[in-house]
């Protein structure tokens, strides 16, 4: 069996996907955690790897960028492969100032400008949130000598698009930080009755560029996001 996107076997998939935006990042987590990690699917270039982590049966998939790609893998992975949850391992722009380059964020809520959640529901303005259980889960396992924040984030649809004032009104707003998928990725859990979270590490500032990761930075700097992660894959 395969679905436009995802060449895999029924099976292939662990109940726990982590899912990276970038598809060598995910090969790499996959290596990193499990010893017998195998390729389970390489459709487009978007690896997904199936292993044991901890014990536990445990898949990591990318998603690629933006809301659309991240919505088409998510329900491919809810609809047809049994996938239960799928915690979202990505990296953000801080926008609140008490968030700094290096830290991790827990996105609770989901803010977007994305036209994807407003077409779920007719006449409502869907709010987009994590599963609180994986929450709970990844904020017990934050390690006690980082700064890990838990609060809302915003998924946007352009990456340089610049809409004048909106970052400063968002910071006023609490928002802590910007990335490009987890608005549909909660969205497409609540369509199908699943779980999701997402769990990031801040690699930029948007108020203060003076200390953003550099590429091979944000390959090394995501271990803490990291360990939250498993912990809400196998909560
Ligand atoms: N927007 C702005 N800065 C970022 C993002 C983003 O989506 N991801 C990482 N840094």
């Amino acid at each position: 069996m395969a679905t436009p996107h995802i060449a895999a076997e029924p099976g292939d998939f662990a109940p726990a996907v982590l899912m990276p935006g970038d598809p060598k990042r995910a090969e790499r987590i996959a290596h990193l955690l499990m010893e017998d990690a195998k390729l389970v699917t390489d459709v487009r270039g978007m690896m997904g790897f199936t292993g044991t982590c901890n014990g536990k049966p445990l898949s990591v998939m990318g998603s690629g960028m933006g809301q659309p790609s991240a919505t088409i893998y998510a329900t491919e992975l809810f609809s047809q492969y049994g996938v239960e949850r799928i915690i979202r391992v990505g990296t953000c722009g801080g926008i609140a100032p008490q968030v700094k380059v290096g830290d991790a964020i827990v996105g609770l809520a989901a803010h977007t400008d994305s036209a994807m959640n407003s077409l779920r529901i007719p006449n409502v303005h869907f709010s987009a949130v994590a599963d609180f259980e994986l929450a709970r889960a990844a904020v017990d396992a934050a390690p006690a000598d980082k700064n890990v924040h838990v609060g809302a984030i915003i998924s946007r649809d352009h990456f340089y698009l610049e809409v004048p004032g909106q970052t400063e009104t968002l910071a006023k707003y609490g928002v802590l930080g910007v990335e490009m998928e987890a608005a549909a990725l909660y969205g497409a859990a609540a369509e199908f009755g699943k779980q999701a979270l997402t769990v990031l590490t801040v690699s930029d500032h948007l108020f203060d560029h003076s200390s953003d990761m550099t590429a091979q930075e944000r390959e090394e700097n995501f271990h803490t996001a990291l360990t939250m992660a498993v912990a809400a894959a196998h909560c």
